[in-house]
């Protein structure tokens, strides 16, 4: 087999193809040949020793991939040889094999797409649990989505929309904020351009947002609070600008507004059930046309470096996804 290897997580350049022994699974995993992966944020972080978990040395990165069973380890019995499977199991995804833990790796129906199913989990489990599960979202709610053609911010629009709520999506571009009309946004800002406060008040007649979804944090995260409807609800779902901004608390108050946390990771840990229902749900919606992941491109496992460039630039648009 063959993976791009970080022996010394400094960043991107450092990472280097290599070629390592096929290994054995283990009781509770299985082997997969890897089809595809997708790029999420925390792989470009974990190489550079920035993210919160810290894998052993030397470690494969790549969170999320689908591939192919090819030998399971004892004790697992809900899966087989050449069943189809995605995977987020957080490493191992940047290569042709790996071994991934059979109780993270959710079946995948026939002729679901590995491209899709590479980018999958991640995006739609988070924005459905912030939305449905944390926001309480309702028909007819107004939701305004921060870095809203990113890879969580697609998931968001799609998801609230096939909830009947009112989207009003926020990127840094005009071609961006197309991509988010394109994929069912009823309106745009384009927050380079325009002030995101004085848009926002505009598009929702003073009233503002019933829930404010924010995966980029920053300079955005206060001028958007701003703009908050009485009791709504602010999600906190990632800082991709970089700095975790503070918010001014009386704000909270004069609004009945909620801060909501979202961990999507930990609440799959602690809620395993609820978890398993809502990936349920999801695949569902992606049988019926609801949700499908928005791929920006596709390119062989090889060009992973030319892959982090591109998602570094933030020219991004969905999800880019590594194939074999
Ligand atoms: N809480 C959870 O459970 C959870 C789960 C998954 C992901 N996350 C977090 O959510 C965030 C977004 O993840 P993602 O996978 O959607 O990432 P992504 O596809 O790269 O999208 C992030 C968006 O943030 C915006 N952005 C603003 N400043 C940026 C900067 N300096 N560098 C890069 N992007 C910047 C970009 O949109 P514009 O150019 O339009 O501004 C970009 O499209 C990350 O912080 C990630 O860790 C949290």
């Amino acid at each position: 087999m063959h993976a791009w290897l970080c022996e010394n997580p400094t960043g991107v350049d450092a990472l280097t193809w290599k070629e390592l022994p096929t290994p054995q699974p283990k009781a509770g995993e299985v082997l997969l040949e890897i089809k595809a992966a997708s790029l999420n944020f925390p792989d470009i972080l974990i190489v550079q020793n920035k993210y919160q978990m810290k894998p052993a040395l030397p470690f494969v990165p790549g969170s999320e991939y689908a591939g192919v069973i090819q030998a399971v380890g004892e004790g697992v019995s809900h899966l087989k040889v050449g069943q189809h499977v995605a995977c987020l199991s957080g490493t191992g995804g940047f290569g042709t094999h790996t071994l991934a833990p059979a109780a993270m790796c959710m079946p995948l129906p026939d002729g679901f797409p590995m491209v899709d199913a590479a980018a999958f989990i991640m995006i739609y489990a988070t924005s459905y649990h912030a939305l449905v599960d944390r926001a309480q979202l309702k028909a007819g709610e107004t939701v305004l989505v921060l870095g809203a053609a990113g890879g969580v911010g697609t998931a968001a629009i799609q998801i609230a929309k096939a909830m009947g709520a009112r989207v009003i999506a926020a990127a840094s571009t005009d071609e961006k904020c197309a991509l988010c009309k394109s994929i069912g946004a009823d309106l745009t800002i384009n927050y380079s351009t325009q002030s995101l406060r004085d848009a926002v008040k505009l598009l929702t007649e003073g009233k503002g947002p019933d829930v404010i979804y924010d995966p980029v944090g920053g300079d955005f995260a206060e001028p958007a609070f701003r703009t908050i409807a009485w009791r709504g609800r602010y999600l906190v779902v990632g800082f991709a600008a970089g700095p975790i901004p503070s918010l001014p608390l009386n704000l909270a108050l004069l609004k009945g507004a909620s801060i909501v946390g979202v961990f999507w990771g930990d609440f799959a840990k602690r809620e395993p059930k609820a978890n398993a229902a809502m990936m349920g749900e999801l695949a569902q919606w992606y049988g019926k046309g609801k949700i499908k992941p928005v791929i920006d491109s596709t390119l062989p496992m090889a060009q992973l470096k030319e892959a982090f460039a591109h998602m570094g630039s933030r020219g991004v648009k969905g999800k880019l996804v590594m194939v074999n």
